[in-house]
């Protein structure tokens, strides 16, 4: 089954052709992966699938709904969640208060249950704040819960920006180079980590990655695009192996490797 759909998107910044007529499915489930040279347009197609931007042409179509127009808030409340390129977390809050500030927005905790005090609110807060430790035992960051998020090592900060996104509880989660900055090691956890949030919480996962190896092993399906286009779409054999993608991408030594 299908969960999301883009139909044909295009984004000119200017002159300048971010997204030019792109078009793939995403499958309830899986893992896919979308590859590419700086500045050939990934991150460009987050913004859109999240409505950081409306396309100039095409259509997004999530859980069969057309959420081509929609503002972000709306998409977030559909089940889309991200995390960001240059990460954007509250530096100077705590780990706990960084996930604690998503899952509250979930469980409805508003501005008049928080003046009133009322059992609501303290049911709510609480069931905000076993979801948190929850989220923070699962990427291993409880020990740490306190610290501010500006104490953590790069490749904790990534990982405390993926517990975040999921305290939204989304469907779908798009993760912009989660891998970028760490250690092989931290590499090889994160692919445990994938697999794991893809088994606990049926997360549908789009990953926008530089780091080959981690791409290889990630992910069931791959697109690559160069200069705002798709020019391939295919299993991680198939897109190792395309002469356009080494072209365009990979480059001779990724064949030897
Ligand atoms: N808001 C914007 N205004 C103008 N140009 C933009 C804007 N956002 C993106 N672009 C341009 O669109 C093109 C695609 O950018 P995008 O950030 O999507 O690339 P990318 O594939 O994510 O690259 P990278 O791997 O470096 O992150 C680039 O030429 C970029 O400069
Ligand atoms: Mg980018």
């Amino acid at each position: 089954m299908k969960i999301l759909e883009i139909k044909n998107i295009t984004k000119n910044f200017g002159g300048i052709k971010a997204v030019s007529n792109v078009s793939f499915d995403v499958k309830k489930g899986e893992i896919l992966s979308i590859i590419g040279p700086n500045g050939a347009g990934k991150t460009t197609i987050f913004n859109l699938i999240t409505g950081f931007y409306i396309p100039d042409d095409g259509k997004i179509i999530f859980k069969g709904i057309d959420i081509t127009k929609i503002p972000t808030y709306k998409r977030i409340n559909l089940g889309i969640g991200r995390t960001f390129q240059n990460l954007r977390l509250f530096k100077s809050m705590s780990i706990f208060e960084n996930v604690l500030s998503a899952s509250l927005v979930k469980s409805e905790y508003n501005l008049l249950s928080s003046i009133t005090r009322n059992k609501n609110f303290y049911l709510k807060k609480s069931e905000a704040e076993h979801k948190t430790r929850k989220l923070l035992e699962f990427f291993s960051l409880d020990k740490k819960e306190s610290y501010p998020a500006i104490s953590l090592p790069y490749g904790e900060q990534r990982k405390l920006e993926i517990a975040r996104a999921l305290a939204l509880d989304p469907e779908l989660l798009l993760v912009d180079e989660p891998a970028a900055g760490m250690n092989p090691s931290e590499v090889i956890d994160l692919i445990d980590i994938f697999h794991k949030i893809q088994e606990t919480f049926k997360t549908t996962i789009i990953i926008i990655e530089h780091h080959m190896d981690f791409v290889m092993n990630i992910s069931k399906r791959i697109i690559v695009v160069d200069f705002g286009e798709k020019i391939m779409e295919g299993t991680p054999e198939e897109v190792k192996n395309d002469k356009r993608v080494i072209e365009a991408y990979l480059g001779e030594e990724f064949i030897s490797a």
